[in-house]
């Protein structure tokens, strides 16, 4: 059993504590920090917790307290980080890791040198769809990956502390494009070294400081492509989707709307249909268990595992780290308007991954361009001459 201090009673904060207690699990929380008191008094009453304050160290240096959960808005993850390491306690912090990549670093290095078990929590690499996606991809089902793309769009963030760029350190690109990086980085292997960014980003709709609207490419060095599609100004719900292509196959996932349960109603008594949904009326797309669908719980059991056998967990600080330096980068893109090299100080993948050759032997003499079957019944090949570079047909 793993005692839990929790920072932060918020959004996220009750989505991690749903899905730690509520399925009788043996893991608890036993203190909780919020900022206000009547916030961590209700968070306590509801969820069981015998301590509460308003006192992050007292949370953290409580003695019953084994891990720390960081679900605080992102200007606050590295004090309580640093608070973590001071008090030796393993700590796990929701994404994004840092406002940019110095954070990210100054918090990486800390925890290592602390010598504390550290995880981030990047839920959607975790939902179900993802490690069914994932597995296949990792058994080659889909050949050599060419293009990952993530989306998460959705109508913006329902806390102010979001809409503020000094407390939130970014818009949409920070607040999802770090799920969306990473889910890429994930299908196209974590040990490939993102190499550069190219990124659009700019404010359509919101007054703030940040962008509410983003759409970049991360060319990583074995040749395969990321992108990532994210917006603050949404209309419809949360729209959460990746599409895998590869040299033998493509997946493509929907996480959230039009996941199989349909619904209408007129209104009359409706209530919460699920995360950002927009609206309780009319046609609906209901999720079946968003925690689950979200991959919190096993999100949470891989962080726990891990801890408990003295491994690290799928998602760990560095993964944080990675990610804040390929945003940095789109944050300089949309800015420079030009290709910008991700500039990662720490870099733990391959080195000097080449492009493969992209060409399909045919014979000795050709390469196979395409196998094609006509609707008039004919079989031919498409085949190029490897000296002369001439192209033809070939009736089967
Ligand atoms: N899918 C996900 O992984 C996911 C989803 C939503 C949010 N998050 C992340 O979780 C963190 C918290 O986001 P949230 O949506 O729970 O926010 P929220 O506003 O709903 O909750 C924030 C919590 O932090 C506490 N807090 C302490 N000091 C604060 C301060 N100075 N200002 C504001 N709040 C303060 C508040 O009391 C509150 O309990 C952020 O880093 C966010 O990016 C992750």
């Amino acid at each position: 059993m793993q005692r839990i201090a929790m920072l932060g009673s918020g959004f996220i904060g009750r989505f991690y504590a749903d899905s730690l207690q509520g399925y009788r699990s043996r893991d608890k929380i036993v203190s909780i920090y919020s900022r206000r008191e009547e916030s961590s008094k209700k968070f306590a009453a509801d969820y069981k917790v015998d301590h509460s304050t308003i006192n992050m160290e007292e949370s953290i240096a409580h003695p019953g307290v084994d891990v720390v959960c960081i679900a605080l808005p992102n200007n606050l993850h590295e004090e309580a980080v640093m608070l973590c390491c001071k008090h030796k306690k393993s700590v796990m912090v929701t994404k994004p890791l840092g406002r940019n990549a110095a954070e990210a670093k100054r918090m990486l290095e800390a925890v290592e040198s602390a010598g504390i078990f550290n995880g981030y929590l990047e839920d959607l690499v975790y939902t179900p769809k993802f490690l069914k996606a994932y597995e296949s991809v990792k058994n080659g089902a889909l050949g050599r990956i060419l293009w990952a793309k993530s989306r998460e769009t959705h109508p913006g963030p329902h806390s102010e502390w979001f809409w503020d760029l000094e407390q939130a350190g970014g818009g949409c690109i920070l607040d999802l494009g770090c799920h969306c990086v990473e889910i890429a980085r994930t299908y196209i292997g974590k040990d490939i070294r993102p190499v550069e960014v190219m990124c659009w980003a700019d404010t359509q709709v919101k007054p703030i400081d940040a962008e509410d609207h983003s759409i970049a490419l991360v060319k990583y060095e074995n040749g395969a492509i990321g992108q990532f599609e994210v917006s603050w100004t949404f209309r419809g719900g949360l729209d959460l989707r990746d599409e895998v292509m590869g040299t033998e196959g493509t997946i493509w996932v929907n996480n959230f709307l039009r996941t199989g349960l349909e619904m209408f109603t007129t209104g009359k008594g409706a209530d919460y249909v699920a995360e950002k949904a927009e609206s309780n009326t009319g046609w609906l797309f209901p999720v079946g268990d968003e925690l689950n669908e979200l991959g919190y719980n096993h999100m949470f059991m891989d962080m726990f595992n891990a801890l408990e056998e003295g491994k690290s967990p799928k998602e760990t600080f560095y993964d944080g780290y990675v990610v804040n330096s390929v945003l940095d980068a789109c944050y300089r893109s949309a800015k420079s308007k030009q290709w910008e090299p991700v500039q990662l100080d720490i870099w733990r993948g391959q080195e000097g991954v080449t492009k493969p050759s992209p060409f399909v032997e045919y014979d000795e003499e050709h390469y196979l361009v395409k196998e094609e079957l006509t609707h008039y019944g004919a079989r031919k090949l498409i085949l190029k001459n490897k000296q002369s570079g001439k192209i033809f047909e070939k009736e089967m």
